[in-house]
């Protein structure tokens, strides 16, 4: 490998239709460490990724919200930045697939394997909702188990008993847009012939580009054959037009990936690099993929199939993580344990959990569980109890007795060296992914420099008289150990680390930097460089997290990856519906909640009682205009805690959202507090 190498990196692009939660952190927290790693070591290492916007999930959620999709994936790409940049994840640009470059590349790609015999024709039954007027995806039917009946399933698959089907299997399927039957309906689609491509890629995993689990899980699907992948869906769909077709659009898989190479075109158009350098077909760069165990089928698959078909390199490497459990199970918005990015931003500080993730972290294909308590104990006992600590208990010293100033000798030469020396074995644990195995080593190194200062024990040196430049040694040896380990940390640590260069007064560190310690230098005074974790600030996390929930179930923000719009039951009986207890209330008050994109706080008087109601009708009403009229509430729904308060009761609205959004208003004469029969 060349001393200087060229590195192009990218993490799964997320979808434009919901938040960024802890378990899409595991990987833009691995890839961002191997990124600044790579970096650090002198590297030119580039780390892109995009917003990916396309499909019909993300034209549907629109819909809903009444917006164009281009309005919501605009939000959602400020969304996803802040978080991400809150959580130092340092892209070199994140891009969105809904772009320019994009378009261009996916149609070039596409007529390139087009013309080169890989993409056919046929016909295809699909289900079709007559009344929204198009196809639908299996996602957007649901019915009854074929296996165990449970009724509101998906069409691909049972959450009851884990069965796996095809959506004509369903009993009584729905769909999830209009509520009606689906019909099946033929259409014409586009394949690509991944077939063709089967030698090229059996040479190419055999030549060791993927993890050895993900070879054996490829051997199985070698052995089963590949077949055509159906890369066009019909109109309307919100994605690119595929050229020399009518109302047909590339399958939002097709262009996803192709996204990786838009992000780094724009990339380089602004900043004068040539994209040839890393895409051409002889490329001696480096093109690495981090993905999720779930999307290896695409990665390990389609994407090099494609760039082959298409004239361009395969990538060096496809690195698959697992998922991320919480205390030992899969994340639960019920518990609480379905994290946004957001909600852990208000209550802890991202390094806690990129430290965490870091520790966990393998190269291999495993989930990672981020256990609470233990996240509260490690973090304290690693980051606060034994690094932070050797820069405290020296600190101190050397700005009272000695002006900030370092010694103008290194007292344990062969101490340092050894700390400098056990920075390759960190190294090569970084080059392969083995963070967790780079933090014990760190961390061992922590250990024997607390045990350093033990031994010496300033403290008591610092009382006798005449001890002064063993006291400056020792201290200045701490903090020159304390340097050296930062550096090491600083891929997982970046903000850390530059706090500690201003206390250290040195410039940015690299990976080579810390060789010689400093001498004679001056320190600038020292601050905490870090708060021990609050189990108090986990458990409010994770009640805010069941609060985010509530405001979701309650129609004021829609559910994560999937449109929340389940079936209406085509009857129920008198007794269900008498059971709702309708009244007429008087709105007394409505306030704009600055914090909530879509809620108003509504004061509501049901006649002598007055009861406080959050109502996600925002964006069809100005608070002001609501003050003093009539309309209707369920008065016996259970109330519900919120972020912002207690919810007690529902306002009734109809509507398909966004402005249009219609509160329901009596005749004149209706007076707050009347049932409705
Ligand atoms: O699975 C997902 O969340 C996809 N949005 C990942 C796309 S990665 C790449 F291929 F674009
Ligand atoms: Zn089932």
């Amino acid at each position: 490998m060349p001393d200087k190498r060229k590195i192009l990196i990218t993490s799964a692009l997320p979808y434009a239709n919901g938040s960024i939660h802890l378990g899409h952190l595991v990987e833009y927290i691995q890839t961002d460490i191997w990124s600044r790693f790579q970096k650090m070591r002198g590297h030119e290492c580039y780390y892109v990724c995009a917003d990916d916007a396309h499909g019909t999930p993300i034209m549907l959620r629109a819909r809903l919200e009444g917006i164009e999709p281009e309005t919501l994936i605009a939000r959602i790409w400020q969304e996803h930045t802040a978080d991400f940049a809150d959580f130092h994840i340092d892209f070199d640009h994140y891009h969105s697939t809904h772009s320019p470059e994009n378009e261009q590349l996916a149609r070039a790609i596409y007529v390139k394997n087009r013309d080169a015999g890989h993409i056919t024709q046929k016909t295809i039954l699909q289900a079709y909702d007559p009344e929204a007027g198009m196809f639908l995806p299996d996602r957007f039917i649901k019915g009854a188990c074929p296996k165990c009946g449970a009724e509101d399933q998906y069409g691909d698959n049972c959450e009851v008993c884990g069965a796996t089907y095809s959506p004509t299997e369903l009993k009584h399927p729905v769909s999830a847009v209009s509520g009606t039957k689906p019909v099946e309906k033929a259409s014409e689609h586009l394949f690509f012939q991944l077939a063709d491509f089967e030698q090229i890629l059996k040479d190419w995993h055999l030549a060791g580009h993927v993890q050895t689990e993900v070879a054996n899980k490829l051997g199985e699907w070698f052995e089963a054959g590949l077949a055509d992948w159906d890369i066009s869906r019909d109109a309307p769909y919100f994605g690119f037009p595929i050229p020399d077709t009518e109302d047909k659009y590339f399958y939002v898989w097709l262009d996803a990936p192709i996204g990786y190479m838009a992000s780094f075109r724009h990339f380089c158009d602004q900043h004068s690099i040539d994209f040839d350098t890393f895409w051409q077909a002889d490329s001696e760069t480096e093109l690495y993929h981090f993905i999720g165990k779930d999307i290896i089928y695409f990665h390990a698959l389609f994407w090099p199939a494609m760039l082959h078909g298409a004239g361009y390199r395969k990538p060096s490497g496809v690195f698959a993580h697992g998922f991320l459990t919480v205390d030992g199970a899969k994340m639960s918005k019920s518990r609480g344990t379905f994290i946004k990015a957001r909600t852990y931003l208000e209550h802890l500080n991202p390094e806690y959990l990129r430290y965490y993730f870091a520790a966990k972290l393998s190269r291999r294909v495993d989930d990672i569980d981020l256990n609470l308590e233990d996240f509260v104990q490690r973090v304290n006992a690693d980051l606060v109890g034994k690094v932070v600590n050797i820069a405290s208990r020296c600190a101190g010293f050397i700005k009272k007795r000695f002006a900030n100033q370092l010694s103008e000798t290194c007292v344990e030469p062969a101490l340092y060296a050894e700390f400098v020396q056990a920075g390759e074995q960190i190294a090569d644990y970084y080059e392969q992914r083995e963070y967790g195995r780079a933090v014990r080593d760190i961390m061992k190194l922590a250990d024997r420099a607390n045990q350093y200062i033990d031994e010496k024990a300033p403290w008591v040196i610092a009382k006798q008289t005449g001890e002064e430049q063993a006291l400056q040694d020792i201290c200045s040896m701490g903090i020159n150990l304390f340097r050296v380990l930062i550096g090491y940390l600083k891929p997982i640590l970046p903000s850390m680390a530059n706090q500690a260069e201003i206390f250290l007064n040195v410039e940015p560190m690299t990976w080579h930097s810390q060789t010689e310690p400093l001498i004679a230098h001056r320190l600038n005074p020292f601050k905490p460089l870090m708060k021990r974790v609050d189990m108090d600030n986990v458990q409010n996390m994770v009640e805010a997290s069941k609060t985010d929930l509530a405001a979701q179930t309650q129609g004021t923000e829609m559910a994560d990856t999937t449109l929340s719009q389940d079936p209406i039951a085509d009857v129920i009986d008198y007794e269900a519906f008498a059971q709702i207890d309708l009244r007429i209330v008087r709105i007394v008050k409505a306030e704009s909640i600055k914090e909530a994109d879509k809620l108003l706080r509504l004061t509501l008087d049901l006649g002598g009682e007055n009861r406080q109601v959050f109502a996600g009708i925002k964006s069809a009403y100005q608070p002001q205009e609501l003050a003093g009229r009539l309309t209707v509430m369920v008065a016996n729904l259970a109330p519900r805690k919120m972020r912002f308060g207690l919810s007690e009761g529902m306002v009734l609205a109809a509507g398909p959202g966004g402005k249009d959004l219609f509160l329901l208003s009596p005749d004149s004469g209706a007076q707050p507090g009347m049932r409705i029969k």
